[in-house]
């Protein structure tokens, strides 16, 4: 917490800086197949990749082997006072060592994808300049374990492990010069791994760090700058992705492909009213102006130019044209509705509707639960801006998960998220929104940033001292889901 606000609240109030007049693009939607034919009430479109997903700093550990340099996270969670339970990561779930019983996991349920990332400080140990060939090694290895057992690997290129030695040398993404290393690293890992790796994700989630990295939240590297240099940093993690796309394009196989992976800010229609879904179409693209609309639309909104008035950040046209260089899909980690808004007949278009303080939640106080986001953000995503594919990237919920006697743990309240939030996609995908997979967070339990051990996200509980995994209830329900490509 800081200044009261979680790191959640705080990617909301960020979002706030979007609002403003503003018309969204009238782009063709989703294309509606009418009535769903009986097959598909409950199922999913043929071929659906159902997956997990994972981040090197929270499940890796192994943060001092081969070769692998620190990152900002390293620094951070060795601060005193920072995560709340007094832990790190120097362990976490020890994947690095048991990444081929953590396969087996995968294939024992179905799993037909994995979402991991690379640690860029394994690869870049100096940030840039010298790679470390022991630390992609790891990936190497893990990639073929995945394909030799049928899973898919997706690979993620930063999950915010920023290499320390770029927050000491630059200010981290402050400087123009960690976007401009983060390209160079993005193309180092295409041209080794597309041979094996199609599929990649640049950055997860910057909505997300860079508030609460670097505007006065509680995440690493724990800054709190003035708001246009936080509009900077917005503007250099964006141009990352652009040149981390082109990285790729340039240096990858012929055929690789690349999107981001964005916490969309979701904006739910309070009731389901034609003039309220519009309303609420439009509240995204503003919502989101920061980051996936300039990505997708290749300029920032006049809303969010005009909101932010002189804290704007500086940028060329060519930047823009980096930025939003062409994607192959769009990723988006879906987990709460973070507003409910109604059409409105003034400049905005829409009005935000206050939460109320009983609005259920999971044991994360920020997760509201409402599992029409799932519905809702896939579909104005396909509507505002008719990407060739959605993949939803993270989706699940943490939960007290404790074992009963036998050492079971019967996790019903994350299968009846899970249920409820699933049924909502479907719907989505019934009606024709692009969405081609689902990745589970999170394979393991792990390390919850600042919740540090505390928060339990896993479909197999770890035990972090023998750091032994037992599967919960709900990695037989999610079995079920895959086996038949339909709620369970
Ligand atoms: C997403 C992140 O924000 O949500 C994950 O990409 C994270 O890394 C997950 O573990 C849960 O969030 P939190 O705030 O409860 O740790």
């Amino acid at each position: 917490m800081f200044k009261g606000f979680s790191r959640r609240q705080l990617a909301k109030l960020a979002a706030w800086s979007a609002l403003g007049a503003s018309t969204a693009s009238a782009k063709a939607g989703p294309t509606r197949s009418g009535e769903p034919k009986a097959s598909v009430v409950s199922g999913f479109p043929k071929g659906f990749l159902w997956g997990t997903a994972t981040s090197a700093y929270q499940v890796e550990g192994a943060v001092r082997a081969d070769g692998r340099g620190p990152s900002i996270w390293d620094t951070f969670a060795h601060t005193p006072g920072k995560i709340v339970d007094r832990s790190n990561a120097d362990r976490a779930s020890d994947h690095y060592h048991r990444y081929k019983e953590d396969v087996q996991l995968m294939k024992a349920m179905g799993a037909k994808a994995y979402r991991f990332s690379i640690a860029w400080p394994r690869v870049f140990p100096d940030g840039a300049g010298e790679p470390n060939p022991k630390g992609l090694d790891f990936y190497h290895r893990l990639v073929d374990e995945c394909l030799a057992n049928g899973i898919e690997p997706f690979a993620t290129l930063y999950h915010w492990d920023l290499p320390q030695v770029l927050q000491d040398r630059f200010g981290g993404w402050e400087s123009r010069d960690t976007a401009k290393a983060f390209g160079e690293y993005a193309g180092y890992v295409a041209e080794r791994l597309s041979d094996r790796v199609t599929n990649f994700f640049t950055i997860n989630e910057c909505g997300r760090f860079v508030e609460a990295g670097y505007g006065g939240g509680p995440d690493a590297p724990g800054l709190n700058l003035a708001q246009n240099r936080v509009n900077q940093v917005r503007h250099h993690v964006a141009l990352a992705h652009g040149l981390a796309v082109q990285a790729i394009r340039a240096r990858g196989r012929t055929g690789t492909k690349v999107g981001p992976a964005e916490n969309i800010v979701v904006c739910v229609p309070a009731i389901e009213t034609p003039a309220n879904a519009r309303a609420a179409e439009i509240a995204t693209r503003e919502m989101n102006a920061g980051y996936l609309t300039v990505i997708l639309e290749g300029k920032y909104t006049d809303a969010f130019l005009a909101y932010a008035g002189a804290n704007a950040p500086t940028y060329t046209t060519d930047d823009l044209k980096i930025i939003s260089s062409p994607v192959d899909y769009v990723g988006i980690n879906v987990y709460t509705p973070h507003y409910y808004v109604t059409a409105a007949d003034d400049a905005h278009g829409f009005a935000v509707l206050p939460m109320p303080a009983s609005f259920p939640h999971t044991s994360s106080p920020w997760h509201k639960i409402g599992p029409e986001a799932l519905y809702w953000a896939p579909r104005h995503v396909a509507k505002l801006w008719n990407p060739k594919a959605i993949y939803i990237t993270e989706n699940g919920t943490s939960a007290a998960d404790e074992p009963v006697a036998g050492g079971n743990v019967y996790d019903l309240d994350r299968i009846v998220l899970l249920r409820s939030y699933l049924t909502q996609l479907q719907r989505a995908t019934s009606e024709g929104v692009p969405v081609r997979g689902y990745f589970l967070w999170s394979l393991l339990d792990n390390f919850e940033w600042t919740d540090g051990l505390d928060k339990r996200y896993g479909l197999y509980r770890v035990d972090f001292e023998t750091q032994r995994r037992t599967p919960k209830l709900s990695v037989s329900f999610y079995r079920e889901v895959i086996a038949r490509n339909a709620l369970a």
